[in-house]
C-alpha cells in the first residue's frame, strides 16, 4: 500500500523523492569534515594506476560512462567503459597498471560477476555496489557501498545517483593522489543533495511536459560531454517504463544520422546546463528547430535565456558544471516516470524486465 511507500503511488516515485536524503547519507560516508575524501572500506591506491577499465550493465554502465569524463578530466587517467557481456567474452588484455572498477546495484548481475572473476587476481579490482553482502562485493579486492538503501522499483533511480556520487568520490580521490587540489570540487559535491531537492521542486512542470511526451512514438535525447551518458540514461528510463522508443546521441553526432528522423512528431530532449560546451549544444538545438523539431530544453536560467523557440523548457538550479549529471538525473527520471503514468503502464514492474539479471 501507499503507507509503506511513504505516501507515494509507486516505489519509483518514493525512490526518486528520497534521493536528496540518500545522497546526503552516501556523501557523509565519503566526504571528510575537513574537505577531503575518506574511504572507510579500504584505500584505493591510484599512485601506480595508468589505465582504468570500468565494467557494468544497464544503468550502472551509464554511471561508469559519466565517471569516465570525471576521472579523465580530474585525474588524467585514461578510462575505458565496457558493458560486462562484451568485456567477459572479448577477454581483453589486462596490462600492468590497469585498475578495474565494477559497478552494480544488486552485486549479483551474472555478466558483471563473470567480468570481475576474469580480472580477479590479475589486476586490482574495486566494486561499487548497493548490496554490501552481494557476490560482487565479496569477490572484489575492495567494495565501496553506495548506501542507497533497498531499491525496489525495477527502473534504477536512487542507485544511479548514489553510484555517480561514489564514482565522483573515486575521481576526486584519484585526482588528489595525482597531486591536484580538490577542495573546491569536494565542496561543490557536498552541495548536491540540497540542489537535488531544488530540482525535485520542478516536478509539476516536468509532469506537464511528460503529458505531451506520452503522445510520441519516438523520442530523441541529446547531450554533450558528461551530459551524453545522462542522455543515454534518460532514453533507457523512458523506454523501460513507458515503452516509447527512445534513443540517445552525443549532440555532435546529430548530423551524422539522427537528424534525418527529426520532424514535428519526434520530441528531442536536450540536457544542456550552461557549461563550456553550451554554445555547441545550442547550435544543435537550432538545427533541430530549423527542421521543425520540437525541443524539450532542460537547462538552467542562463541557458533558458540564451535559447529561444524551444517547445518546452524545464529550468534547473544553476550549478558547477562538473557535477551537472547528478542534478539532471532528476528531470530525466521524472520525465520518464510521468510519461509512464500518463500512458498507464506498470511503473514498478515493467513488462519483460527484471530487477536483477542473475542468469545470462
Ligand atoms: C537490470 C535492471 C537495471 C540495472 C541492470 C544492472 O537490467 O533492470 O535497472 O541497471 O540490471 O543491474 P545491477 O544490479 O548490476 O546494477
Amino acid at each position: 500500500g501507499r503507507i509503506e511507500k511513504g505516501g507515494h503511488r509507486h516505489w519509483m516515485a518514493k525512490e526518486i523523492a528520497e534521493q536528496p536524503a540518500v545522497l546526503a547519507a552516501c556523501l557523509d560516508h565519503y566526504l571528510a569534515a575537513e574537505g577531503g575524501i575518506v574511504l572507510p572500506e579500504g584505500e584505493v591506491d591510484f599512485s601506480a594506476v595508468t589505465r582504468i577499465v570500468m565494467v557494468a550493465c544497464g544503468t550502472a554502465s551509464y554511471a561508469c560512462l559519466t565517471a569516465k569524463y570525471w576521472i579523465e578530466r580530474l585525474a588524467g587517467i585514461p578510462v575505458e567503459v565496457d558493458v560486462a557481456s562484451e568485456f567477459r567474452y572479448r577477454e581483453p588484455p589486462l596490462t600492468p597498471g590497469t585498475l578495474a572498477i565494477f559497478v552494480s546495484q544488486s552485486g549479483e548481475t551474472a555478466d558483471t560477476l563473470a567480468a570481475l572473476r576474469y580480472c580477479r587476481g590479475r589486476i586490482p579490482t574495486v566494486a561499487v555496489v548497493n548490496v554490501a553482502s552481494s557476490s560482487i562485493a565479496r569477490e572484489a579486492d575492495i567494495a565501496l557501498p553506495i548506501h542507497a538503501g533497498r531499491e525496489i522499483g525495477v527502473a534504477s533511480t536512487k542507485a544511479f545517483t548514489c553510484q555517480l556520487a561514489v564514482l565522483a568520490v573515486l575521481a576526486l580521490h584519484a585526482a588528489a593522489s595525482k597531486g591536484s587540489e580538490i577542495a573546491r570540487d569536494v565542496a561543490e559535491l557536498g552541495r548536491m543533495p540540497a540542489l537535488l531537492s531544488q530540482a525535485l521542486g520542478t516536478e509539476d512542470e516536468l509532469e506537464a511536459i511528460a503529458r505531451d511526451l506520452a503522445e510520441a512514438r519516438d523520442v530523441l535525447f541529446l547531450g554533450r560531454g558528461a551530459m551524453y551518458p545522462l542522455a543515454l540514461e534518460g532514453a533507457l528510463k523512458l523506454k523501460e517504463i513507458s515503452y516509447i522508443h527512445a534513443e540517445a546521441y552525443a549532440a555532435g553526432e546529430l548530423k551524422h544520422g539522427p537528424i534525418a528522423l527529426v520532424d514535428d512528431s519526434v520530441p528531442v530532449i536536450v540536457f544542456a546546463p550552461t557549461d563550456a560546451l553550451f554554445a555547441k549544444t545550442a547550435s544543435n538545438v537550432q538545427e533541430v528547430m530549423a527542421r521543425g523539431g520540437r525541443v524539450v530544453l532542460v537547462t538552467d536560467a542562463g541557458g533558458a535565456e540564451r535559447i529561444e523557440g524551444a517547445w518546452r523548457v524545464a529550468v534547473m538550479p544553476t550549478i558547477a558544471p562538473l557535477w551537472a549529471p547528478l542534478l539532471y538525473a532528476i528531470p530525466a527520471q521524472l520525465l520518464a516516470y510521468h510519461t509512464a503514468i500518463a500512458k498507464g503502464t506498470d511503473v514498478d514492474q515493467p513488462r519483460n524486465l527484471a530487477k536483477s539479471v542473475t542468469v545470462e
